[in-house]
């Protein structure tokens, strides 16, 4: 039975879909490094943020938990390439469902390398849109994010991970 939302979030995105999925769900959300009890072998729905290719925290959280399902919380609008891409990388199994969500950007929450990392990002992007008007939809929503920031994080997300879990519970 599944006893836990397990997440790793920088800047906070992920950690708002926690708390929205553990209010629709009943159970509780644990940042990685703050669960209480940290007893190994429970059953967990893990949540983390997309860094390049990787989620942050899954491969400490799989092996020390049961984890039932994946999530991961990126930038850019999910695909499902992105999705074979993370499944292939972290080798899961593919009796495991992956959900993507889209997070957002918030570079003031950002140190570190990572800062240094998006601050290229954005320059990089924004210089390329900028050549490449007029954009499509998705490429609006990344020369927007680059600039000014962004938050895609909504309740009416969770839909898919919601009804999933309550095929299991
Ligand atoms: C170093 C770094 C690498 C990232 N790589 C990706 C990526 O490959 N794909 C993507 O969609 N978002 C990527 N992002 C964006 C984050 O996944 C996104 O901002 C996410 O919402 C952060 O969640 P958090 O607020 O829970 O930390 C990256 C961010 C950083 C800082």
């Amino acid at each position: 039975m599944i006893s836990a939302i397990v997440y790793t979030s920088e800047t906070g995105f992920t950690r708002q879909y926690a708390a929205m999925l553990s209010e629709e769900t009943g159970l509780p959300a644990y940042s990685l490094d703050r669960v209480p009890e940290p007893r190994g072998g429970r059953e967990i729905i893990y949540m983390g943020w997309l860094a390049a290719r990787g989620i942050a925290g899954y491969p400490a959280a799989a092996a020390r938990y049961k984890v039932r399902c994946v999530c991961q919380v990126g930038l850019d609008a999910p695909t499902a390439h992105s999705l074979e891409r993370t499944r292939k990388w972290h080798n899961i199994d593919p009796e495991i469902p992956l959900f993507a969500l889209q997070g957002g950007l918030d570079i003031n929450k950002l140190h570190g390398a990572y800062r240094l990392m998006m601050q290229a990002w954005r320059k990089k992007t924004i210089a390329q849109l900028e050549k490449e008007k007029p954009l499509d939809e998705q490429q609006r929503f990344l020369y927007n994010a680059a600039r000014f920031g962004a938050s895609c994080v909504k309740r009416d997300n969770l839909q898919d991970i919601i009804a999933w879990y309550h095929t299991v519970e």
